[in-house]
This record gives structure tokens, sequence and C-alpha cells, in this order.
């Protein structure tokens, strides 16, 4: 898949940076006011009653914050944050390990947790339950059957794809969130806040453009802003400019709406090709030379949640936001 600035996905270019920038405590994590309400109870209840909090799964797009919430809740938990990955545990022995290694009342956060091996999420089950494993050592007729006890702990798991979670391993969190896509206000907050640590300074229309070019994703917010720094600072300026932003964001091919060129190829396909739609995934797919599930799970989820795109029962049409965004005037027959 191509690298676009405006994926929500971790990039390369992310990595020095993200830790730098990830607020710590639930005061600090801007937006997402539901989340933040809920766990704040649960965290102060489960304190009062001095037992661990709830498993919990937060789930929604990348880079809307899943994994510094995580971390944040361990904090506030005042426990020790161990973190890992649904593909990174291929045997129940590795998940053994980590969990008979946790102090009681741990955070284990186990990252795109829908990519568990079906095996090993059968083995989690009592460990969530009832805090205990159950693993087979040996093969053949010596095999048998081990009972590790285990502290308590919690499971804080989090995944893009909360669908493809199995019904009894959704059932075991107690807890489930759903991080939405950020309002413009938070998302000017949150590049206010990162402005500071990267010690510069962006005016508030600055700061706006970026926010509505940001597809509502802290991640891709920070990104833009660090990509519009380094021109800013070239030209010598004291504060980031809306000129400055708006020509970086040219630079950048990203349009008002936060689109990109592989955006408006699928929109403009969809328009030129189908006169708007119904049309399928799959038809899509082979217009822009895309895998179907790359667009469903990557480009598709922002243009549905901007109205953009809707999906019907016969495929998926563009909408008249889609035909005014591109100053195209809309087919008669719609
Ligand atoms: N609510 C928030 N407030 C401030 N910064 C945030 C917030 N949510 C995410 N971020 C920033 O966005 C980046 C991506 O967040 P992350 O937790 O890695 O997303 P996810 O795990 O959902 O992909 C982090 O570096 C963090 O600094
Ligand atoms: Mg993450």
């Amino acid at each position: 898949m191509e690298e676009r600035v405006i994926n929500g996905e971790l990039q390369e270019e992310d990595s020095g940076i993200e830790l730098s920038l990830r607020p710590t405590s639930l005061n600090q994590y801007i937006g997402q006011q539901t989340v933040k309400e809920n766990l704040r109870i649960f965290i102060q209840a489960a304190k009062m009653r001095n037992e661990p909090l709830d498993h919990v799964l937060l789930y929604g797009p990348p880079g809307l914050g899943k994994t510094t919430l995580a971390a944040i809740i361990a904090n506030e938990m005042e426990v020790q944050f161990r973190s890992t990955s649904g593909p990174a545990i291929e045997r129940a022995g590795d998940l053994a390990a980590i969990l008979s290694s946790l102090e009681p009342g741990d955070v284990l956060f186990i990252d795109e947790i829908h990519r568990l091996p079906h095996a090993i999420e059968e083995v989690l089950y009592p460990a969530m339950e009832d805090f205990f494993l159950d693993i087979i050592v040996g093969t053949g007729p010596s095999a048998r059957s081990v009972r590790i006890d285990l502290p308590p702990f919690t499971l804080v798991g989090a995944t893009t794809r909360a669908g493809l979670l199995s019904a009894p391993l959704r059932d075991r969190f107690g807890v489930l969130s759903r991080l939405e896509y950020y309002e413009t206000d938070d998302l000017c907050a949150i590049i206010e806040r990162t402005a500071e640590i990267f010690a510069t300074k962006a005016t508030d229309v600055a700061s706006t453009e970026i926010a509505k070019r940001s597809r509502g994703t802290p991640r891709i917010a920070n990104r833009l802003l660090k990509r519009i720094r380094d021109i800013s600072q070239v030209r010598g300026e004291e504060e980031i400019s809306l000129a400055t932003t708006k020509t970086a964001l040219e630079m950048l091919q990203v349009d008002e709406a936060g689109l990109d060129h592989i955006d408006h190829k699928l929109l403009k396909g969809m328009i030129d090709g189908y006169k708007g739609g119904p049309v399928g995934l799959e038809t899509i797919a082979a217009t822009i030379g895309e895998e179907p599930q790359t667009i469903e799970e990557v480009y598709e989820p922002y243009l549905l949640q901007i109205g953009f795109i809707q999906r019907t029962p016969r495929g998926r049409v563009v909408t008249s936001q889609t035909y005014a965004h591109f100053g195209i005037e809309q087919h008669p027959n719609k």
C-alpha cells in the first residue's frame, strides 16, 4: 500500500515523536468525553475497592489514541503497564510467560487483539475470568494439563476491527469503549499541545486549518504539524502562519477536507465511471487498483464519517456533498 500523509496508521516518521507527545493522565487526554468519564468512574471505584480494574476493550480507527489511553489507564490505576500485541503471541507459553510475570493489579495491553490466534484466545478466557491458565505440557500420551494461578490483572485490548473479535472474547470485557473521530476544537487543542512540546507556536487560524484537514485523527494532526513546522522554520516565521500552512498542505496534496489524491481517484472514479453509484466495493477496488479490504479499512471509514460516501444495499454511492466538494454538477437522475 502506498504511504499517505493522511493515513492514521503508525508510520516510520511518527516513531521518533509519538512517545514525547503521549499524554500521561486522563486530564491531559483531550476529547473523548464519554469514554473518559466512564473510565474515570470505573477507575475510582476499583481503587476504592482495592481491586484491579475490569478488563477494557478500546476500539476505533487507527491514530485516535487507543494505545495512549491504555497507558493512561495503568498510570491512573498506579500499576505497571505491560504491552504486547495479538500477532506477537504465537504460543500459549508466550502468554503464560507474560501473565505469570505480572504484579497484582497490573495492566496487560494487547494491541490488535483481533489478530490473537484462536488457540491463544481460548487460553485467555479462564485467565480473564478467574485468573488461572490451563496449559498443556508435553505431547502425545504424556501430555497433561497444568493449572497456573495468576495474579489478578486488567487486560486492556485494542482493535480497529471490533467486528472481527469473537463473541466469547468480547463478552469477557467489562468495559467496551469506542473512540470517535475528534471534533475540530479538540484537534486544535491537541495541535496546540503538540506545538508547545515542539517549542513552536501556530496562529489560531493555522491550527484550525490543520485540524480541519486531519481527518479527525490526532496522529495525522501531529504529523501534519511537524511537516508544516519545518517549512515555517525555513521561512523564518516566529509563528506558523495560515499562509504557510496552506502552502505546505498543498505541497503535501492534502485538500480542504483532508482528502488526498487517492481519495480523489476513488470518488472521481465513482462519479465519472458510475454516475456516482451505487457501485460495489469490488468494482471500486478494481477501478483504482486496490484491495477491497484496504478500501474498507483504510480509505473508506473517514469518507463515510464525513458523508462523502454512503453504503446502500446495492453498493456505495457518493453524496451531494461529494459533488459540491469537487464543484461538479450532480447527475440529473439523482
Ligand atoms: N486524546 C488525545 N489527546 C492528545 N493526544 C492524543 C490523543 N489521542 C491520541 N493522541 C496522540 O496521537 C498519537 C496516536 O495515538 P495512539 O494512542 O498511538 O493511537 P492508536 O493506538 O489508536 O492508533 C499519539 O502520539 C498521541 O500523542
Ligand atoms: Mg496503537
